[in-house]
């Protein structure tokens, strides 16, 4: 472990050895935050984006190995056109901007989601992100876009549906951790930690099967308002967390 790490976790008064290996964030309230600013919608996703940052940054310094955010979901084209081409233009300028710099610090960027629908030039940004990357060894970034819980894991049946008429797969060998494989997140471990802004106290299609056993963590503040230091009381909860997946403890 680094000396920065070290102070930087007696700094915040968290245990280092207890961190979460995986965060997730459902960053809501972007658009109420710029509802009580006096701003259209717009600018709530784009200091939303700012914070993400920062809460990335914080997660490769604090040794965070993976943070998962939820972009955009399955359900999110019903939204004003107009808002569903800035956030498409969002994402692709934020590629286009802060690549070499993610890049810089060890960022290993991935999406998740059905990819097909988006725009060309965003798909090609986020493909040589991903390639740009894959060998960087610091925090992993999964960025979910038009995700959708439901069907992540109707698309996982059909897969492996497909390989058992083929003959690839036999029908007794499959089990949980065979689902997992064919999930979107098969490349990470399950979150330990899921942060939801705004209160809302739902899971909004995200991330259903891997949730299971996560650690949740609700804050009313508003995603925009969000930062380093609320990342860290989000932590401090964490760490006082008993997990126990369902078991009980035996006295030592
Ligand atoms: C939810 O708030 C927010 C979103 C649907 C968009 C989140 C996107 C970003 C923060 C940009 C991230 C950028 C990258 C590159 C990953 P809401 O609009 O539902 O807020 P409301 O509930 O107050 O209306």
């Amino acid at each position: 472990m680094t000396a920065q790490l070290l102070s930087t976790s007696k700094l915040l008064n968290l245990d280092s050895q207890k961190l979460p290996q995986h965060v997730a964030v459902i960053m809501d309230g972007n658009g109420r935050w710029a509802k009580q600013q006096g701003l259209p919608r717009i600018e709530g996703h784009r200091r939303g984006a700012s914070i993400l940052k920062e809460i990335l940054r914080a997660c490769n310094d604090w040794g965070i190995k993976t943070l998962t955010a939820y972009a955009f979901s399955t359900e999110n084209w019903g939204r004003p056109l107009t808002e569903v081409n800035f956030l498409m233009a969002l994402f692709e300028k934020l590629l286009r901007k802060e690549l070499q710099e993610m890049n810089e610090e060890g960022v290993r960027i991935r999406f998740i989601g059905d990819l097909s629908p988006l725009p060309e030039s965003l798909k090609q940004e986020i493909a040589h992100s991903m390639t740009t990357t894959q060998n960087n060894t610091g925090v992993n970034f999964n960025v979910a876009i038009n995700y959708g819980s439901r069907l992540e894991i109707v698309k996982a049946c059909q897969a492996i549906a497909q390989k058992v008429s083929s003959g690839e797969l036999s029908l007794d060998t499959i089990d949980e951790n065979t689902i997992s494989q064919y999930l979107y997140t098969a490349a990470s471990p399950d979150p330990d930690l899921l942060i939801r802004t705004s209160g809302e106290m739902r899971l909004s299609n995200f991330l259903l099967w891997q949730l299971a056993y996560t650690e949740i963590y609700i804050t009313d503040t508003l995603w925009p308002d969000f930062n380093c230091s609320e990342f860290r009381s989000a932590l401090a909860h964490y760490q006082k967390r008993d997990r126990r997946f369902g078991k009980v403890k035996l006295k030592e």
